[in-house]
């Protein structure tokens, strides 16, 4: 088991280089499966989730080379018609990609039900909904979802979603592709990651037109050739780095960066007291560390992302009066981090959706846990503004989305270490 040792209380300072989307990326790679010749793909970023879908498509057959500096190579040519390794579908969310991305490729599919972070229920209807339009005959049971062609064989349609969900506008637009016939998708997430995947599929020969907004149309296509694409940055590694120099201080240019996404995040450590400065590609932010109290609601994209509700918990723990933060994606989220920041000496108080915060003079280091991805990066920001020595636990679940974590904090003068037990 490996644990973090922060001692915070040291401002941040100088550049840090934010490595390509997670989420874009999990999309992206399964849709090579797509693909019948070699994909180059660029800014892919070393996480463990990235990491275990490689050994998945490698383990269908894909020729995979991990060329470093984020670039993969991907041949899936020949790949084999067989269930994704299970044991490796179970370990991460975003397995469920192969699902549409198989559906599309061979007609059929049988996945196991992914695994990755329990900080809420997650359910895939309306995947499931998206690939019944389909023409696909589906069949789930706990550990299994298989999808066949049902008597009228597979055809694009139009299916609305019940919300506006990223997992199952992603599976839809992979299942779509390469379906004849055209498929709309009404009520569809805009998140960045959908207009990623829409540009590297039209890359490869795919026909989408309108991610970004909330119908999106596929045109199927026969077959798609290999090309070139590079992923876009991180927007939720960004607004963690951002949320970290806000509440720890500090003067940091953080770079590789769509600033239009990070409207929704500036605007509010902005409204909080931090001086953010927009350049082409990078924000430079400065912070005294004291910050205002706030309203934040989560929506789904361009709103307040879910994915930063912990990191602007964080922020507002050490803001001047009282916070409230709503969150309006996923109910149970706040129980991922709500114990451990109390320990530090946090003033939270969760009602239904919504929770309190009442800003303190300081944090304290304490020994805690991550339970998710996200709250276990709130909880590093903690200890890199909280008096004393912070143990986080559990960091494979940080692992899973951030690139080289310690090392950039280390670049930015935190004092953080990685402890191997
Ligand atoms: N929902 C359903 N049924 C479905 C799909 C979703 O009820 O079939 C509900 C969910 O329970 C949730 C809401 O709809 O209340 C939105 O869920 P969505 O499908 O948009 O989330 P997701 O695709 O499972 C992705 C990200 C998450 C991020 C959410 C929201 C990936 C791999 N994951 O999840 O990222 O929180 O969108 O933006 O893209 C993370 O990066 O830490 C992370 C959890």
């Amino acid at each position: 088991m490996a644990r973090y040792e922060i001692t915070g209380g040291t401002a941040l300072s100088g550049s840090v280089t934010i490595s390509g989307a997670k989420n874009a990326a999990v999309a992206i790679l399964p849709a090579a499966l797509l693909v019948a010749g070699k994909c180059r793909v660029e800014n892919v970023p070393d996480i463990s989730d990235v990491r275990i879908l490689l050994d998945i498509l490698e383990d269908l057959g894909a020729k995979v080379d991990r060329l470093g500096e984020g670039v993969v190579e991907l041949d899936c040519t020949n790949i084999h018609d067989k269930a994704p390794e299970p044991k490796l579908v179970r370990k991460m969310r975003a397995s469920y990609y192969l699902m549409g991305a198989l559906l599309s490729r061979f007609g059929k599919a049988e996945v196991a039900m992914p695994g990755g972070c329990n900080f809420a229920s997650r359910p895939i209807d309306q995947h499931i909904k998206g690939f019944r339009a389909l023409g696909a005959l589906v069949y789930e049971s706990e550990d299994y979802v298989s999808l066949e062609p049902g008597p009228d064989g597979l055809a694009g349609n139009r299916v609305s979603l019940d919300m506006a969900s990223v997992g199952a506008t992603v599976n839809i637009m992979l299942a779509a592709t390469l379906i004849p016939g055209q498929t709309v998708i009404g009520n569809a997430a805009k998140e960045p990651h959908i207009v990623d995947l829409a540009n590297f599929l039209n890359t490869m020969g795919a026909r989408i037109s309108g991610a970004g907004t909330d119908t999106v149309k596929i045109r199927g296509v026969e077959t798609l050739r290999g090309g070139t694409y590079a992923i876009i940055p991180d927007q939720i590694e960004a607004g963690t780095y951002l949320a970290a120099v806000a509440v720890a201080g500090g003067n940091v240019l953080v770079q590789n960066v769509i600033p239009k996404h990070m409207d929704c995040i500036t605007s509010k450590l902005a409204e909080m007291g931090a001086k953010i400065t927009n350049y082409d590609d990078a924000i430079r932010i400065q912070s005294a560390g004291r910050l205002h109290s706030t309203t934040v609601k989560t929506r789904p994209y361009p709103g307040f992302p879910t994915d930063m509700q912990a990191q602007i918990c964080v922020c507002m723990t050490l803001a001047s009066g009282i916070s409230r933060l709503t969150e309006s994606v996923y109910e149970t989220r706040f129980f991922g981090y709500i114990t451990e920041l109390s320990d530090m000496g946090a003033d939270i108080l969760v009602n239904g959706k919504t929770a309190v915060v009442t800003g303190k003079e300081k944090l304290t280091g304490a020994v805690v846990c991550a339970h998710d991805l996200r709250a276990g990066a709130a909880l590093v920001i903690a200890g890199l503004a909280a008096e004393g020595t912070t143990y986080v636990e559990n960091i494979h679940f940080i692992e899973r989305g951030y690139e080289r974590l310690v090392e950039k904090l280390t670049g930015l003068g935190a004092k953080i270490r990685k402890i191997e037990e």
